[in-house]
């Protein structure tokens, strides 16, 4: 199963091409341009059309969902360096140039978790008050390593290849956006190109043990985590909101307040959610694991669009 194109050196090599440092991209206590929009439009689409706000909450709104974007990003990343390491731990003795791919991942994924605090800092300190972010990430790193290997394997095709596409889809093409933000995002997706691959050299490895119906399993327990992660993202959705009327006296009918936290929750659920489920190199690879599994997958994926 998974004819690829690439193998564990290929990795190491393209790594080594693109590499950067943390000061190349974000120096300590650099000042933040809130003059424009920090998302593409598509990464907050439905918050986008959403009728009756004006263009300052608008912008207000892009804003707190970047830095939560972000967050969110810092947030998983907790847990996909910590299943990395055990990757890792388990060739120490083994493929070299597997090891050396799975510890610069490792390495990489420290340093965007550094750099998303590095730009969350400044944010809190510019934006004129500190903006609530989900903040249990080693907790939630435990309950999904508690899953099989397979399926957090899964989960994180879903989110590799997902950061990915935003990039190439909607971030790259889109020039209304602040060029700092921008740059960050880039930065972020040349690593994590290889990061996706990867991911792909581990699934095979790790389904390779694995038969029928723990491949079945694995894409179960991976739609769990996808439903886990979307309770996340209503909690994200209240403390964007209080983000939004903090220090404001703030008059919204209960039907205009209920129609933002919607849109908000759907902007993410298409965000995190859609965009991993339908992504061509995840739907393949749950089509080669487990058909059924993948026509569930597809089914779930509608109502996060
Ligand atoms: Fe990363
Ligand atoms: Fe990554």
């Amino acid at each position: 199963m998974f004819d690829l194109k690439f193998d564990y050196g290929d990795c190491v090599s393209h790594s080594e091409r693109v590499s950067w440092s943390l000061d190349d991209v974000m120096e300590e206590g650099q000042a933040l341009d809130f003059t424009k929009p920090f998302l593409p439009r598509d990464l907050v689409r439905h918050v986008a059309d959403l009728d009756g706000l004006d263009e300052p909450t608008r912008l207000r709104l892009n804003q707190i969902a970047g830095n939560a974007y972000l967050n969110l990003f810092q947030f998983v990343e907790e847990y996909i360096l910590a299943t990395m390491m055990e990757h890792a731990q388990a060739e120490v003795f083994g493929d070299v140039d597997a090891l050396r791919a799975l510890t610069r991942m490792v390495d990489e994924e420290l340093k965007h978790q550094q750099l998303f605090h590095r730009f969350r800092r400044s944010f809190d300190r510019d934006f004129g008050h500190r903006c609530g972010v989900l903040e249990s990430a080693a907790a939630v790193a435990q309950v999904i390593m508690s899953h099989s290997p397979l399926a957090v394997m899964l989960i994180t095709l879903h989110i590799e290849w997902m950061t990915q596409q935003h990039y190439t889809e909607s971030v790259r093409k889109d020039e209304s956006i602040d060029p700092f933000f921008k740059s960050l995002l880039r930065h972020h997706w040349l690593e994590e190109s290889q990061h996706a691959r990867i991911d792909m050299l581990e699934t095979r490895k790790i389904a390779s043990y694995a038969d029928q119906e723990a491949r079945d399993q694995a894409v179960s327990e991976y739609l769990a985590i996808v439903e886990a992660f979307d309770g996340l993202l209503a909690d994200q959705v209240d403390l964007d909101v209080a983000s939004l009327d903090a220090g404001a006296a703030v008059e919204r009918s209960p039907e205009a307040d209920g129609a933002l936290r919607t849109a908000i929750h759907q902007s993410y659920r298409r965000t995190f959610l859609w965009y991993g489920m339908t992504n061509k190199n995840v739907v393949d690879c749950l089509q080669q694991l487990s058909p059924d599994g993948a026509r569930k997958v597809a089914d779930h994926a509608g109502r996060f669009a």
